[in-house]
């Protein structure tokens, strides 16, 4: 089991912990973690799973696909050329322990 903490701009952190195959999306929804919405289940179809991930993290991360990309523009916050990830998209797998990202203050 590992971490994922969520960071938002003036009020405390939620963290919760994430199965190494469930994605950060999954694990927030069900985990009523505020600001991921995740409007289409997971299918990188929304972009209301956005979030910016903390630089340290960014290398284990597996490369962003073309329909993430796609979405990554069409974000209601302002997409990060480095830090935009869809949370749908991401898994932590073997690679990471924890992960740590900041929500967006809108998602729709
Ligand atoms: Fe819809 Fe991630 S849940 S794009």
């Amino acid at each position: 089991m590992q971490k994922a903490t969520f960071h938002y701009g003036g009020t405390p952190a939620e963290v919760v912990e994430v199965d190494a195959d469930v994605s950060l999306m999954r694990a927030a929804v069900t985990n009523g973690v505020a600001g991921i919405v995740g409007e289409c289940g997971g299918q990188a179809m929304c972009a209301t799973c956005h979030v910016y991930v903390r630089e340290q993290y960014l290398d284990a991360l597996p490369a962003i696909g073309a329909d993430e990309d796609e979405m990554l523009d069409c974000t209601v916050a302002p997409r990060d050329p480095v830090r935009s990830r869809l949370a749908c998209q991401l898994t932590l797998g073997t690679g990471l322990d924890e992960i740590e990202v900041d929500v967006p203050e809108q998602q729709v």
